[in-house]
């Protein structure tokens, strides 16, 4: 009944999708454009002036806990990040290019965050694409006035303190520390919400969240 449920909820978002664009853009409409946005270096933080910041918003939801391990105090999550932020060299004219909305840009043709995890237990990256055709196929979305998304899925182990005195009864409060490399006067991070969102959570046999 559920998985019923859950099929129809992707069908009539697939509709949606198509609905809202079917507009009157033609391939060379979105060549144009795709061709402007290559001669836009991915290295160059997309600020007209150079000394301004660029600020992330960071959502993280929590797709489920795999695993902890209390001995070793090792969090194991699926997460998905998504970041939003203003590229100020990345915008168009909606009616010079068929009134194309958005733009799918592929991530090694643009500019993106590096963002790391302070606490993580083996690589530091987010970004975990293991092989060509995932990163090939991981696109930064920009609406006409720039406002750029960025969906990342990334499965990591955690340190966490381990205290299991109550056990089985034990609580765990557990920290994910976003960084980034770049300095502070050239990204900050700000959070969409104060806490992780969980409304799409998979419990665990063990945990509860
Ligand atoms: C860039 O921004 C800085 C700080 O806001 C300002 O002092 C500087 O004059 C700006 N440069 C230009 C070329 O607008
Ligand atoms: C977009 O282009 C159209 C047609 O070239 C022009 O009339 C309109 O003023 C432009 N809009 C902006 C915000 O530049
Ligand atoms: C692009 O997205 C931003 C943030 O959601 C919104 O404020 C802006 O109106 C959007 N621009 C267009 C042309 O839809």
């Amino acid at each position: 009944m559920l998985f019923k449920l859950k099929l129809l909820f992707v069908c009539a978002g697939s509709i949606i999708y198509l609905f809202s664009f079917s507009v009157c853009a033609t391939f060379d409409d979105v060549t144009n454009l795709e061709q402007r946005f290559k001669n836009i270096s991915p290295n160059i933080r997309p600020r007209v002036n150079q000394t301004d910041f660029v600020e992330i918003t960071v959502l993280m939801t929590l797709a489920s806990i795999k695993d902890y391990d209390e001995v070793s105090g090792t969090l194991t999550v699926v997460a998905t990040y998504v970041l939003y932020w203003h590229d100020e060299l990345r915008n168009w004219n909606q009616s010079d290019y068929g009134n194309l909305p958005i733009m799918r840009t592929p991530i090694i043709e643009t500019w993106i965050p590096k963002i790391l995890i302070r606490n993580m237990v083996s690589k530091r990256s987010v970004f975990l694409f293991d092989n060509d055709v995932d990163t090939r196929t991981t696109f930064v979305r920009y609406n006409s006035s720039g406002q750029a998304k960025f969906m990342v899925e990334s499965l990591h182990e955690c340190s966490c303190s381990a205290e299991v005195m109550y056990f089985p009864f034990d609580i765990h409060a557990c920290a994910i520390e976003l960084l980034t490399v770049e300095q502070s006067n050239e990204i900050r991070f700000r959070p969409l919400l104060k806490e992780i969102y969980m409304a799409y959570t998979q419990s665990n046999a063990e945990w509860s969240v």
